[in-house]
């Protein structure tokens, strides 16, 4: 039976570390249990949310309905063979933890994302990605419960609209359908993919490229520009990097030769939001408690004690005076509440 919690705080529950309430909490550990969940509280006109390990929100004041979080555990290896194995996790595994678990097994394919914080039930949402790698490159299916008919779903991966920090979950089924499993597909005979930024470079510091020494790598590199949310509040990469037509880059470039561009195909390039917000001169700035991080510019940390709104105000600032500069929207990656 599941605990609702009443008045609860949300301050240990989302790694920017904005104090704000919820006016109820739940945690449930069973799709069961979710079902039971919504049997006993029918349509109460209260908003709702999942809440994994909310390292992509963005709580802007208390949040007047019911916050759920998902506790749904295990990893079911459910197809092994000498070249690939198929395992379905359940949505309240730790990513982190579970890139740890393959990578001990040598099954490759999720190494490069190694250290990004959150559950397993959320990286099909955005379509985590870093160091040239991004999850819909491993994801088979995903498997949900509709909010409206309680009915159990299951997505197949080109199903998912998977496309850079994006996917069906974010658009059309947001709020809509609630991700239970992943289920993943690792390769036995481990394919490295080193091309992204210094990679190679921090790679050439081991005696061997294995898959355990590319962990570490990205490991490494992350922890050289990335704050930990449990030394100062954060969420990553505020902003996704912006993707515009080939004639706007040529256009930048002229001014800006320096300017690090990503070829996209399609005559489009992806240009690095960090960049553009260094470029604008927020690098190491602060607006009262809410700050643009010295080291990394595309994450807005909170110095202590930041609101929501703080947060919030800084984040439209740093959209105003890019879309000043260089004539480019900046779109947010983390979902504000
Ligand atoms: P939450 O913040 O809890 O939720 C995010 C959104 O998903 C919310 O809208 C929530 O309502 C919804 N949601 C959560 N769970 C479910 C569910 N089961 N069903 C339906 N909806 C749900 N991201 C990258 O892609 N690459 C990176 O390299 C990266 N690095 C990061 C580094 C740091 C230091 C931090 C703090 C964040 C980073 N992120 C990165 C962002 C973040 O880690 C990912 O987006 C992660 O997948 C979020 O997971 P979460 O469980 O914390 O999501
Ligand atoms: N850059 C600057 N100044 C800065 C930050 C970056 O000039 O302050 C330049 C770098 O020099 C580099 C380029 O921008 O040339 C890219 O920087 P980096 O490799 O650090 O990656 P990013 O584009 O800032 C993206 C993802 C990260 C992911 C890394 C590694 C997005 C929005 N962010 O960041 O994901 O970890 O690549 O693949 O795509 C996240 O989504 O939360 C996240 C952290």
């Amino acid at each position: 039976m599941l605990e609702i919690k009443e008045n609860f705080t949300l301050k240990k529950y989302n790694t920017l570390g904005i104090d704000v309430k919820t006016r109820y909490f739940a945690e449930y550990s069973s799709v069961t249990e979710l079902i039971d969940f919504f049997n006993l509280y029918p349509k109460q006109d209260l908003p709702l949310i999942i809440l994994g390990g909310g390292s992509n929100v963005l709580f802007t004041k208390d949040f007047e309905g019911y916050v759920l979080h998902p506790d749904i555990k295990g990893i079911e290896i459910i197809d092994d063979s000498d070249d690939f194995v198929k395992i379905r996790v359940g949505a309240g595994e730790d990513w982190d933890e579970l890139v740890d678990y393959c990578v001990d097994r040598n099954w490759g394919g999720i190494e490069n994302l190694s250290l990004i914080p959150g559950n397993v039930g959320t990286c099909p949402i955005q379509n985590i990605g870093a160091y040239g790698v991004e999850v819909k490159d491993v994801i088979t299916e995903v498997e949900t419960l509709e909010v409206d008919s309680l009915k159990v779903f299951s997505f197949k991966n080109e199903e998912c609209q998977f496309a850079y920090r994006d996917s069906i979950f974010k658009h059309k089924l947001k709020g809509k359908h609630i991700i239970n499993y992943v289920t993943l597909q690792l390769n036995k005979q481990p394919v490295f993919k080193l091309d992204y930024g210094n990679l190679n470079e921090e790679l050439g510091k081991y005696n061997e490229i294995n898959i355990k020494n590319i962990r570490q790598a990205v490991i490494n590199i992350r922890e050289s520009k990335l704050p930990k949310p449990e030394d100062i509040g954060n969420a990553g990469s505020f902003f996704k990097n912006p993707v515009v037509q080939n004639y706007k880059a040529d256009e930048l470039k002229k001014s800006y030769p320096e300017m690090p561009i990503y070829i996209q195909g399609n005559e489009l390039i992806k240009i690095p939001a960090g960049w553009l917000i260094e470029k604008a001169g927020w690098k190491g700035k602060s607006i009262g408690r809410a700050g643009v991080h010295n080291k990394q510019a595309l994450v807005i940390v909170n110095h202590g004690g930041a609101t929501g709104q703080e947060i919030l105000y800084l984040a439209q600032e740093i959209q105003k005076s890019v879309k000043e500069k260089f004539g480019i929207e900046l779109e947010m990656e983390v979902n504000v509440v």
